[in-house]
This record gives structure tokens, sequence and C-alpha cells, in this order.
């Protein structure tokens, strides 16, 4: 039997008949609707087949995003990691730590100098530093005394001989487990680099004590450093990455920019920063 084509309107036989003019709603088949319904759809598909490739599912992938698309850490684009050695020596972006020795063992610095900056031991070799980081921690003090704090040097230049003299009086008081997490092995110090500088304030509370970063002074050079090319090397429950206890008093001169860049990625080790190994074991 032959199915009858029903229209999908239907008006009520007693209903009266539409005009036919500009508002006149059309009856339309089923094979109308049909193929109106399918041109709906393949112009939606189409649509959404061209927007998903206009945004980049070819043009831009995730993984070739720029820093700048991403909504990761700000970071500068331009940061070159391999601006200065980590290995050399004289080099300000120098790694040293217990897997990293200075190399030679009893590297000394060509150009120490004094400051005339407060000291704990006045005119004292250890008092020293390399001349870049005496320009800089004389800035340094300049703006913390701008901001009311007086600050002295308690430790810089430490000697390879010097330091062994330290780290084997540490020894002997506490035991080589416990002197490993507060003091370097002859070879493995910053401070024989020149570029480290134990600070306090004048008024010698919390004197090389984790308190240090609790006082005004601690923390005003915990927010400012950066600002004056240093970072703190040896930040709070970061033993497994520089390999030593929290010291907040530990400054260390990068320069201003790699500091900067630390700052704005909120990455405090240069073991992070650089993806160098560090850690508690030394490796000879
Ligand atoms: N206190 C630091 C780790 C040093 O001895 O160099
Ligand atoms: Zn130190």
């Amino acid at each position: 039997m032959q199915q009858e084509r029903r229209p999908i309107y239907r008006t009520p036989s007693s209903a009266p008949q539409p005009r036919k003019d500009s508002t006149t709603y059309k009856k339309m088949s089923r094979k109308e609707v049909w193929v109106a319904l399918t041109a709906l759809v393949t112009a939606l598909l189409l649509i959404v087949f061209f927007e998903s490739h206009h945004r980049g599912g070819h043009a831009s992938p995730v993984v070739n995003k720029s820093p700048q698309q991403s909504q990761s850490t700000p970071t500068t684009p331009s940061f070159d990691k391999k601006q200065y050695s980590l290995t050399d020596p004289t080099s300000i972006w120098v790694i040293v730590n217990k897997k990293r020795p200075l190399s030679p063992k009893n590297y000394a610095p060509a150009d120490l100098t004094a400051t005339d900056l407060p000291q704990r031991v006045p005119g004292n070799e250890t008092m020293q530093m390399r001349s870049i980081t005496a320009s800089a921690l004389t800035q340094l003090f300049s703006g913390a005394k701008a901001a009311g704090f007086n600050l002295m040097i308690a430790s810089g230049y430490r000697s390879f001989s010097y330091q062994t003299n330290l780290y084997n009086g540490y020894v002997a008081s506490i035991g080589q487990a416990e002197a490993d997490k507060t003091s370097a092995r002859p070879g493995y110090s910053e401070h024989q680099s020149g570029f480290a500088v134990d600070l306090e304030a004048t008024t010698r509370k919390c004197e090389l004590d984790a308190c240090f970063g609790d006082t005004p002074e601690g923390q005003w050079i915990a927010a400012n450093a950066y600002k004056y090319g240093f970072i703190i090397r040896y930040p709070k429950d970061k033993i497994g990455v520089t390999g030593y206890d929290y010291e907040p008093w530990h400054v260390r001169y990068v320069g201003l920019p790699l500091a900067a860049e630390m700052h704005n990625q909120n990455t405090e080790t240069l073991e992070e920063f650089f993806g160098v190994v560090g850690g508690a074991g030394y490796s000879s």
C-alpha cells in the first residue's frame, strides 16, 4: 500500500486557509524536513571544524605555546641561561655545592677587596670579598640603612686553609654529620669564591642563627637582596637541594639579571634554576 505523504503541519479543515504572502508559513513534507535538518547538521559540523582548525589545532599546538601565550610563571623569554659559566670559579654564576667543588679546590680570587662597611672583625682577611661583590653589597647596605636597618659583615671571603680550620673545628665540636649540614668542607665553600657574605645586624641579634630570618633586618634582606644582585643561598627546608640547613644570613652575589629572574620565577636555588645536582652527599 502506498504510504500517504502527510504534511507535517495540518491545519484543521475548518481553519481559514493561510494567505500566500511573506509571513505565511509553508507546510513541509517529511522529505523537506529531512533535507533541511541534514543541511543544518552539515553546516554546524563545518562551522565546528573550521573554528577548531583556525584556533590552532594545527597552527599552534599547545606544546609550542610561547611563554607569553601560556599562563605559567612569568619569565623573560630572552633570558639566556648559558650567558656565564656555572663551573669557572671566577664566573658570577659559578655553582658551588657538595657535588661541585671549586676548581681548582684551592682557588683564590685575584681581586679581593676590603670595604668601608661595618665589620665584625675589622680589617680581618675574612671581611674581604671580590670587588664586584663589594660594590653590590655597598649598595645593599645603603638600601638597608635608608629603610632604617644597620647591617654588618660577619664573614666574607674564606681561603681554603681558613675553611679547613673552620670545618675541622665544627667537626670536633658537633661531629661530622652535623658539621656537614652547616659548614662546607674546604674547596666546597662559596665563601672561597669571594661571592658569598654572611650578614648580621650591628646589634648582633640572632647572629648566624636561623632566628635572624625573623628579625626586621633578616626580613628586609630576604625581601630586597635580589634588587642588588644577591640571593639567599640556603633557603628554609632546601637541604635536599642545596645540602645545607637554612642560613638566612648567607647571601650570594649572582648579578642583577639572574637575581631578578629567579625572583620573578619564584625559584630560590641555583640548583633548581639551572637544573644541576646538589644535595647532602659529597661527590667524593
Ligand atoms: N655555611 C656555608 C655552607 C659554608 O660553609 O660555605
Ligand atoms: Zn656563609
